[in-house]
């Protein structure tokens, strides 16, 4: 009835118009296509396309064809003007196979700049890339937080801390939509491991969810993200896809107005799907095809949901001007430019963490004449990207021996021994020439891909072995870490300086020499923290990790990452947050005022450098939160010698715990400490706050 009744006026008004304008009228024009009219809002012009729309035209809109050029793929309505939607990964730039576009450094490393300003750069420069090559969803960024060192997609993490993971997301997420794509969150959520992760059921506590796993996808959302992506897991034994409790979560306490997509074959039943919350199927129709329009035919799926399905799709592509273009771009579009690999490069530069420099073995001076670069990973074998639907292929890599040898100039011997690729001989080379050179520089990597978790922290093969025969024959040994995430480091006591570049992308190489070189400020700082040991991690019991018949029990609770450390008193080999400068600071004058915190920060040592100062809160004692959580940062470039007066200004929700009572935030009253410093573990300056 309603749809029959808007179809007559619409054809009314379109005789009426076509007769008036005949001869200039473009096809669809205004006044036949009202939603065309940009003065409007998103939703009002979603409003007023829906209710052009037939049902068969709505149906064809919540799901996928299967995988085509694109790795999802929603075909255009000629009719009403609607664009195909082309759904595309990943978040470390276009990936599914596409070629000609930039391998920039995956999420973990962007993560470890501490740099929302890089985060929505790096969005940016993705999100035009996705566009040129004719994409127009962009299945990033991934937020799940990093709760065990083994996952396989930790390297398109941002990390073990809910609020660092948070700032960087939405960060990120308006660069995206800057670019007119539309952003997708995933994997929403507790999809923290990738073993069985079709199958186990993440059995997690209400506080938990709200506090660590929900707040980077609610931070994503606030800032306008257009998608969400629903992941493989169950949530307390239902499937994301088709949660009313979690999807309820998302659309009703995040207020999130977009849609929710499955992940690839994650959508598992018609009506429980659709009336939980999702909104459409990918790639294919399994459920969302026919089974769906016999659904709505009879009224198990109300048509009203049907329609608020369409609207979210279309709200989204409203807001990013998917309507208003004309240029769609292509697969076979080179999409690299030189800002984009300039960029690449900052981002593996900034995201280095200078973990270890004994004896000042960096940065690497002219005195150096011989340099020893040792390791597969820093020629043969560089491990610049990760694994999985998010592998980006690089159409180059700068490797770190090309940077070293580029850098260091002519008058420097730069040798290169592949050290852990021929057994025993390999290494006794690599310890012949460390021993003629005046620096060893080790390069240790591996690389790990979605659809399966490392099964230890070890480096691989004979790496470990490798590196402490260089240390013993050179005592200006320097380690270059190229991993996913955590690693175990037995030799950290032999060597003289230990660097972490996670997965650099394709500058890697440039990125490297610049920092281990002193042209950049080590800057980076560890979005997580490395144990020493494997058991120093919080979920090392088989219910906890990876799950009992296909149970797991989040039995940690808040206590993830460094909360877990600070909690069980467990000193990490290397805190959360921390990352060492060329330079040295002070931090002094600390000031509270209500919510705000003034400190000064001085740069005490003889070159200019980055410091990332770091709030961190503890709770009163009754709210029986874990003893400190971050709640603010900031980053200072400092010359030798300058002081800045830094404000930190907490929001309400920085003093606020989940309330399982009455399902909802709350703020404990009682003293606050504040903790400000230069990472968990480093704490300069303590104060108190009250909230009454
Ligand atoms: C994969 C991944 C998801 C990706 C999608 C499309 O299974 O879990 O991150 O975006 O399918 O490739």
């Amino acid at each position: 009835m309603r749809r029959t009744r808007i179809r007559t006026a619409a054809v009314v008004t379109a005789v009426l118009t076509g007769i008036a304008t005949a001869v200039s009228a473009p096809a669809g024009a205004a006044s036949d296509r009202p939603w065309m009219n940009t003065a409007q809002s998103p939703d009002a012009r979603a409003h007023e396309l829906l209710a052009a729309m037939t049902v068969d035209e709505e149906l064809a809109m919540v799901h996928g064809t299967g995988v085509g050029t694109y790795v999802g793929v929603v075909p255009g309505n000629a009719r009403l003007g609607i664009p195909a939607i082309n759904l595309e990964d990943g978040p470390a730039g276009v990936a599914d196979g596409m070629t000609n576009v930039t391998a920039f450094p995956a999420p973990i490393t962007m993560a470890a700049a501490w740099d929302p300003d890089l985060a929505r750069r790096y969005g940016a420069a993705m999100g035009a890339e996705e566009r040129g090559k004719g994409a127009n969803v962009h299945l990033a960024p991934m937020v799940n937080i990093l709760r065990v060192p083994q996952g396989g997609r930790n390297w398109e993490s941002l990390g073990e801390d809910p609020y660092l993971a948070g700032r960087l997301a939405a960060a990120e997420v308006g660069g995206q939509q800057s670019e007119g794509v539309i952003a997708t969150v995933k994997h929403y959520a507790d999809n923290n491991q990738e073993n069985d992760r079709r199958n186990v059921s993440v059995q997690v506590d209400e506080r938990t969810q709200h506090e660590i796993y929900y707040p980077a996808f609610n931070a994503a959302v606030r800032a306008g993200a257009g998608a969400v992506m629903c992941s493989y897991n169950k949530i307390g034994g239902t499937y994301a896809c088709e949660n009313p409790g979690s999807l309820g979560d998302l659309k009703k306490q995040m207020g999130f107005r977009g849609w929710v997509m499955s992940d690839w074959g994650a959508t598992h039943s018609t009506v429980p799907a659709a009336t939980a919350g999702l909104d459409q199927e990918m790639p294919g129709a399994t459920y969302f095809g026919a089974p769906l329009a016999t659904a709505v035919q009879s009224g198990q799926v109300p048509r009203a949901r049907l329609d608020d399905m369409v609207l979210r799709i279309l709200r989204s592509m409203f807001a990013v001007g998917l309507f208003d273009r004309t240029d769609y771009g292509n697969p076979a579009v080179d999409v690299r430019s030189d800002a984009h690999t300039a960029l690449a490069r900052q981002i593996a530069e900034a995201g280095t963490v200078l973990l270890k420099n004994a004896h000042a073995a960096l940065p690497i001076t002219k005195a150096a004449k011989s340099i020893a670069v040792i390791g597969t990973d820093a020629k043969d074998k560089p491990q610049a990207v990760g694994g999985g639907s998010g592998h980006v292929i690089a159409s180059h890599v700068v490797t770190p021996y090309d940077g070293i040898a580029a850098r260091a100039g002519s008058g420097v011997d730069v040798t290169y021994t592949p050290g852990d690729s021929a057994g025993d001989a390999g290494i006794a080379a690599a310890v012949e020439q460390a021993k003629k050179s005046d620096v060893a520089v080790v390069f240790a990597g591996i690389t790990s891909s979605e659809g399966s978790d490392r099964t230890d922290l070890a480096l691989p093969g004979n790496l470990d072995q490798l590196i402490s025969a260089v240390a013993a024959a050179n005592p200006r040994t320097i380690v270059v870490l190229n991993t996913p995430a955590q690693v175990l480091m037995p030799w950290v006591d032999q060597v003289s300086g230990v660097v972490e570049s996670w997965l650099p992308g394709q500058e890697m190489g440039g990125a490297i020499a610049d920092v281990l070189f002193g042209d950049a400020d080590p800057s980076g700082r560890l979005p997580m923290t490395f144990g020493a040991k494997a058991v120093d991690y919080p979920a090392n019991t088989a219910e906890q990790y990876p799950g009992v018949n296909h149970v797991e029990q989040y039995a940690e609770g808040l206590n993830v990452g460094y909360r877990h450390f600070d909690r069980a008193g467990i000193a990490p080999l290397f805190p959360f947050g921390h990352g060492l400068s060329y330079t040295s600071f002070r931090y002094g004058k600390l000031a509270v005022d209500g919510h705000r915190v003034d400190f000064t920060v001085t740069n005490t040592g003889k070159r200019a450098g980055t410091a990332v100062p770091q709030l961190y809160l503890g709770f009163p004692t009754s709210a029986g939160e874990p003893p400190k959580s971050l709640k603010a940062f900031t980053r200072l470039n400092l010359k030798p010698g300058e002081s800045r007066r830094v404000t930190l200004n907490l929001p309400p929700g920085a003093f606020q715990v989940w309330d399982t009572a009455h399902h909802r935030w709350a703020t404990p009253k009682g003293t606050y400490h504040v903790y400000v410093g230069a990472s968990s573990g480093d704490v300069r300056l303590t104060g108190t706050m009250r909230v009454s």
